[in-house]
């Protein structure tokens, strides 16, 4: 039901390409792609072109440079025990809202409603039960079951809620089999040779210790983990050795509290400008920019230059909080150079070229150096 994709700068594409192999390994029918594995585009499109799972997705397209394709297939039918399920899977407008589409890309949508309405029909000609696999709110599934009749089973994704045993919305079997892949599903379907469902009973289990682990695969999952704090000490270090070599030639940063002290008035001034929130403006979501570390490069202060140093155990490139000044926003320094330099030299003026390292064509096209002067100026 998707969303097992993992965000994380250093580790994401090792440990979703880990899961991806224990799918298979463990003969997952099909996979129907929730917002996590849209974010991670680059690396689900490659799983998915392994051929090894099908992936469904009946209302979306990926657009990128002209070209719009879809993301997965609109349908599939399986046999099951002689029997023939038709499969679609579709997402809600506000779970595909919620996707930071990587570089380049974006995701077209269609109204699950109206592509639900035209589908259903017809996978009724060509199978004996037809299943939803939705990736929308449980309230928004329960509409579109209500909306389009002749869907025999739904399952909930989307941060479902848990149910002991499959419910029935009108003649709609609905499993909520829960998050986090805490819980296993099961659903039996008994189906007359008409194509209606006589009985049907289910059993949502958790997945706790009455449940053995598969010794195989917790081999694989602890060697995973392992390789992954590897990799995160590596980034570490690398980071930390860069950090050392730019402070230890060169002058230092020493944020804006410290300037606070003895320039109160120009600290004053600065923070009525959008340089002291620039930070923040990072969690507003911008179309085909979705936020990456490289954005701190100019919204925040001495980036990779002894500055500014993100958080590496957290996906969205907070501050690490180890030291008292974060650098976070475009602080007195990104302008005025290190502090050090003005302690030692007193000298620390603006050139006009500091202002166009940030404010490049790309992100600043009106840019008016002789009137931006005047706005930043205490
Ligand atoms: C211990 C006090 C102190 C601290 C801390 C301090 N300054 Fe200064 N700064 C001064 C004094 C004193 C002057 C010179 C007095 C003047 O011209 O107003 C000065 C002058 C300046 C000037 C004007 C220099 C010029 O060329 O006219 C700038 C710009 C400046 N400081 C920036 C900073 C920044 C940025 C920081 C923080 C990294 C900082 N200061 C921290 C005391 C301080
Ligand atoms: C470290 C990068 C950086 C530097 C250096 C920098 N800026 Fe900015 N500036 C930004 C960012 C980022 C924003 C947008 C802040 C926000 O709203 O999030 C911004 C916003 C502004 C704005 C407000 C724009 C608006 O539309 O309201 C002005 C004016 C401005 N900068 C002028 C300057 C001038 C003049 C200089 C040089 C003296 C300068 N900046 C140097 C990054 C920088
Ligand atoms: C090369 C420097 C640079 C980089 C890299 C950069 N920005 Fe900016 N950003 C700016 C500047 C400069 C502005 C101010 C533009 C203006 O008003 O002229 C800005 C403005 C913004 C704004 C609008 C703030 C407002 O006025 O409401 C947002 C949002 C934003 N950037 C997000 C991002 C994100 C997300 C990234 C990474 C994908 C990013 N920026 C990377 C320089 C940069
Ligand atoms: C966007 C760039 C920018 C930022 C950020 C910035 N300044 Fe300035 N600052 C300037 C410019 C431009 C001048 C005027 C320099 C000149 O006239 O040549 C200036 C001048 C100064 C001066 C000289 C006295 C004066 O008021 O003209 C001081 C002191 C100073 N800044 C301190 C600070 C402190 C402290 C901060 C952080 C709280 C800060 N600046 C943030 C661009 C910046």
């Amino acid at each position: 039901m998707g969303d097992f994709a993992k965000i994380d700068d250093v580790t994401g594409d090792f440990e979703t390409r880990f899961i991806w192999e224990v799918l298979e390994e463990t003969k997952v029918s099909v996979v129907s792609p929730g917002p996590r594995e849209l974010t991670l585009w680059n690396t689900f499109e490659q799983l998915r072109a392994k051929g090894t799972i099908p992936v469904i997705s009946t209302n979306l397209t990926v657009k990128r440079g002209g070209s719009e394709t879809p993301v997965g297939l609109p349908y599939l039918v399986i046999p099951v025990n002689g029997l023939k399920v038709a499969i679609f899977a579709v997402m809600g407008g506000a779970e595909l809202a919620g996707v930071r589409a990587p570089e380049g890309i974006e995701f077209g949508f269609k109204d699950p409603f109206e592509v639900a309405a035209a589908l259903v029909p017809k996978l009724h000609r060509e199978a004996d039960l037809v299943v939803l696999m939705s990736q929308m709110s449980t309230a928004d599934t329960d509409r579109l079951l209500q909306a389009v009749p002749g869907i025999g089973v739904a399952l909930y994704g989307q941060r479902a809620g848990w149910e002991q045993n499959a419910r029935k919305k009108g003649e709609t079997i609905c499993q909520e089999t829960g998050t986090r892949g805490q819980y296993s599903g099961e659903l039996v379907v008994i189906i007359d040779p008409a194509g209606h469902v006589v009985d049907y009973g289910s059993q949502n289990a958790t997945l706790d210790k009455e449940v053995p682990e598969n010794p195989d695969i917790l081999k694989q999952v602890n060697e995973t983990n392992d390789k992954c704090k590897v990799m995160r000490e590596d980034v570490r270090k690398a980071r930390e050795a860069e950090q050392e070599k730019k402070t230890t030639t060169g002058e230092r940063y020493l944020g804006d509290e410290n300037c606070r002290r003895c320039h109160s008035e120009q600290y004053r001034s600065w923070q009525s400008t959008p340089h002291a929130r620039a930070f923040a403006s990072l969690d507003r979501p911008l179309p085909g920019k979705p936020k990456a570390e490289g954005c701190v490069s100019c919204h925040a202060t001495g980036y990779g230059a002894g500055g500014f140093q993100p958080d590496l155990s957290r996906p969205d490139f907070r501050p690490a909080q180890a030291t008292a000044a974060d650098f976070a926003n475009v602080q007195c320094e990104a302008c005025h150079k290190q502090g050090t330099l003005h302690l030692r030299t007193g000298n620390v003026e603006v050139a006009e070229a500091v202002c166009r390292g940030c404010h490049t064509p790309e992100w600043s096209p009106g840019f008016a150096y002789a009137t931006a002067i005047q706005a930043v100026k205490h």
